[in-house]
C-alpha cells in the first residue's frame, strides 16, 4: 500500500496528539509531524506514537519537532500538504470562546507565519479558539487563497447534535443526520429541518421543547466539558472532526462536511468565514452548499454572519 501526504499538527496538547495519533492510526499518510514550543514534548509524543505502530498495524511515520516563536525547527514541517493549526490556550471554566481572543490571535498568527514560509502550498485547518476568528487571522497571516484555509467546528458540533438526538431517542448514532451551522459559539445554528431520525423528519420523532433543549445542549456542547475537566476542553471528538478534514484534503475526496469557510454571495453572505456545508478536496474547499433552511434558520444564519464579521475585522488588528 502507498501512503502519500505529509501532515503538520501545530501544538501537542492533548487536541494535537490525539489529531496526530488519529492521523498516523488512518494508516494512509506518509508522515506526520507534530510540533510544539515545549522542549522535547512533540519528540517524544512522536516515539510514544511510533512504538504502538507494530500494536495497532500501521506504517504511518510521527516526526516531533520542537519550535520556537521566532521559526526555529520548522523546517521538519516543510513542504507539508496539510497543517492543523491546534495551538493556543483552551478554555477554563466559565470562559466563553471569546476570552481567548486576545492572547490566542499573537499564537496564531506567528504560527500561520511560520508555517506560510515552509509550507508555501499547503491547505491549513485551524482549530484554536474563538474558531471563526482565528481561521481568518490565520488566512490574513498566511495569505493563502481563502479556499485553503478553514476551521473545523461543524463537524464537531453537528457530532455532539448528533450524539445528543441519539441519546434521547435511544438509537443508535448511525441512524441519526443532524446539522449545525454558523458560528463554533454564542450563534451557533444548529438546524433542525435538517435532522432526522431512521430517515424521519426530527419534528415527527420529539416535540418542539425536546428538540429546544438539544439544541442548547449541542451550543453548550464544549462547555459544559471544559466546566467538568476543570483543566483544559474536549480533544476526542474534536480530533476526531479534525483529522477527517485532514484526510478529505489527502485523500481529495470532496466530500462534503459542516466547515468553517469563507463565505462569498451563498445564503446572501459575502466575506466572512463562518460555518456552512463545503466540499472539500486537495485545494482545499472546492464549493460552498447551499441547503433549503426554513426562514427562522437563515436569520439565525445571517445574524451568526454579522456577529463573526465584526470580530473577524478586529482580528486584523491583533
Ligand atoms: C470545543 C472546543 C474545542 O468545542 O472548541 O470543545
Amino acid at each position: 500500500m502507498s501512503r502519500t501526504g505529509k501532515v503538520t499538527v501545530v501544538g501537542s496538547g492533548f487536541y494535537g496528539s490525539t489529531t496526530a495519533l488519529r492521523l498516523a492510526e488512518y494508516n494512509i499518510f506518509e508522515s506526520v509531524v507534530l510540533t510544539d514550543i515545549v522542549e522535547g514534548k512533540p519528540e517524544g509524543l512522536a516515539l510514544d506514537i511510533n512504538q504502538s505502530r507494530s500494536i495497532e498495524n500501521f506504517e504511518t511515520k510521527v516526526f516531533g519537532a520542537t519550535t520556537t516563536s521566532d521559526g526555529a525547527g520548522y523546517e521538519k514541517t516543510a513542504s507539508s500538504d496539510v497543517v492543523v493549526i491546534t495551538a493556543g490556550l483552551p478554555r477554563k471554566p466559565g470562559m466563553s470562546r471569546m476570552d481567548l481572543i486576545g492572547v490566542n490571535a499573537g499564537i496564531v498568527r506567528g504560527v500561520a507565519e511560520n508555517i506560510a514560509k515552509h509550507s508555501p502550498n499547503a491547505v491549513v485547518i485551524v482549530v484554536s479558539n474563538p474558531l471563526d476568528e482565528m481561521t481568518a487571522l490565520a488566512q490574513i497571516a498566511t495569505k493563502f487563497p481563502h479556499n485553503k484555509v478553514m476551521g473545523q467546528a461543524g463537524i464537531l458540533d453537528t457530532a455532539r447534535f448528533t450524539n445528543f438526538v441519539a441519546e434521547k431517542c435511544k438509537v443508535e448514532v448511525s441512524v441519526v443526520k443532524t446539522l449545525t451551522l454558523g458560528s463554533h459559539g454564542e450563534t451557533m445554528v444548529p438546524v433542525p429541518s435538517r435532522c432526522t431520525v431512521n430517515g424521519k423528519a426530527l419534528s415527527d420523532v420529539l416535540s418542539q421543547s425536546e428538540i429546544s433543549e438539544l439544541v442548547d445542549k449541542t451550543r453548550n456542547g464544549g462547555a459544559e466539558i471544559v466546566a467538568l475537566l476543570k483543566t483544559g476542553s474536549a480533544y476526542y471528538a474534536p480530533s476526531a472532526a479534525a483529522a477527517r478534514m485532514a484526510k478529505a484534503v489527502i485523500t481529495d475526496s470532496n466530500e462534503v462536511m459542516p466547515v468553517c469557510a469563507w463565505v462569498n454571495g451563498e445564503y446572501g453572505i459575502s466575506g466572512v468565514y463562518l460555518g456552512v456545508e463545503a466540499q472539500i478536496g486537495k485545494n482545499g474547499i472546492t464549493k460552498v452548499m447551499e441547503t433549503n433552511l426554513t426562514s427562522d434558520e437563515l436569520s439565525s444564519l445571517k445574524v451568526a454572519a454579522e456577529a463573526v464579521r465584526a470580530k473577524q475585522a478586529d482580528v486584523k488588528d491583533l
